[in-house]
């Protein structure tokens, strides 16, 4: 008999034949998340999961679940996990690191180049048949992004990422994270890592990389942006809730920032609409890691994580290792 595990919403065929090798699976092969109370009566008679960020693990959606052994994430962040609830009920949970680092970092790129040289409202421009001929004097002057100073603020495997990105553009990196970086991975980076207050005063591009946790809710909010330069382009590719939407609404509209590029969202996919009002800001739904090829390789990662975890071993990715026998 194999194990009985739920997969939550629709992933990759190569994935479910993979997993199908080792599980009995309960696939719900709709893109779309399942209610609270279904995925708690699904997750009752099952010993793994793979689930999506739309998939809140709580004490509730555990509470039938006496079997579970691990939830595996296909994501690297796990805001959708209340670790605390699942590591009290004994159960592993996983997410995917790694895979998704150079695919996020180019879209960090896509946001911060689109943002600073204003490409999405001069492609709306132009198809709005506005363009009456070259200018030498456009309306369509930006920021240059070569010699520029790029900041980070949480430094982690994608910031790292989007910093060795930056030596094609000459531009001077820093960071900010509670701790230094080993040396090495510093001079990797060509990154300097300074205070917040440095971070936010110096910062042409603002590139956040931060975890969501309640901790880190509004990290920037209006007395930080208040700090950053009228030039300078923030760009959000962590998760909703880091930024407070209405106080960067707010500075976009006063222009006290420039602009920005964002891919999450408070509230997503209800996003503040007075976001579509403001033509300094990119907007793009949730799609950090979105390539084919990289969000297979996350699927697949998490099916490795739950193989693992069923077969009685460490999973790779494991995030709460106190579930671990001693
Ligand atoms: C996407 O947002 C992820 O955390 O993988």
């Amino acid at each position: 008999m194999k194990p009985k595990i739920l997969v939550t919403r629709a992933i990759f065929p190569e994935t479910i034949e993979r997993l199908s090798q080792h599980c009995e699976i309960d696939y719900n092969d709709r893109d779309a998340a399942l209610p609270a109370d279904q995925l708690a009566a699904r997750l009752s008679d099952k010993v793994g999961a793979i689930t999506l960020l739309s998939d809140r693990i709580d004490a509730t959606a555990l509470a039938g679940a006496s079997g579970l052994k691990a939830v595996c994430n296909v994501a690297v962040g796990y805001n959708n996990f209340d670790l605390a609830a699942i590591t009290q009920a004994g159960v592993m949970a996983t997410n995917t690191p790694g895979v998704l680092n150079d695919t996020t970092a180019d879209t960090a790129w896509a946001l911060l180049l689109a943002t600073a040289r204003r490409i999405v409202s001069a492609d709306k421009w132009v198809r709005a048949g506005q363009w009456q001929g070259w200018k030498f004097h456009d309306d369509w002057f930006g920021n240059d992004v070569h010699h520029a100073t790029l900041g980070i603020l949480g430094m982690g495997r994608i910031g790292q990422a989007v910093a060795r990105r930056a030596a094609g553009f000459d531009m001077r990196v820093i960071y900010h994270n509670r701790s230094p970086l080993p040396a090495d991975i510093e001079q990797a980076c060509k990154a300097t890592r300074v205070d917040k207050e440095a971070l936010l005063r110096e910062s042409d591009f603002l590139v956040l990389l931060l975890p969501y946790s309640p901790a880190a809710h509004h990290t920037i909010g209006a007395a930080e942006l208040a700090q950053m330069k009228p030039s300078a382009h923030l760009i959000n590719i962590a998760r909703g809730g880091i930024v407070d939407d209405s106080a960067l609404i707010e500075a976009l509209r006063q222009k006290r920032i420039a602009g920005a590029g964002l891919d999450v969202f408070e509230n997503e996919p209800a996003l503040d609409p007075r976001y579509f009002a403001l033509d300094n800001v990119v907007l793009t739904p949730h799609i950090g890691s979105s390539t084919r090829a990289t969000r297979l390789a996350m699927a697949m990662l998490a099916a490795d994580n739950l193989i693992a975890a069923l077969a009685g071993k460490r999973p790779p990715n494991l995030l709460n290792p106190d579930v671990l026998p001693a």
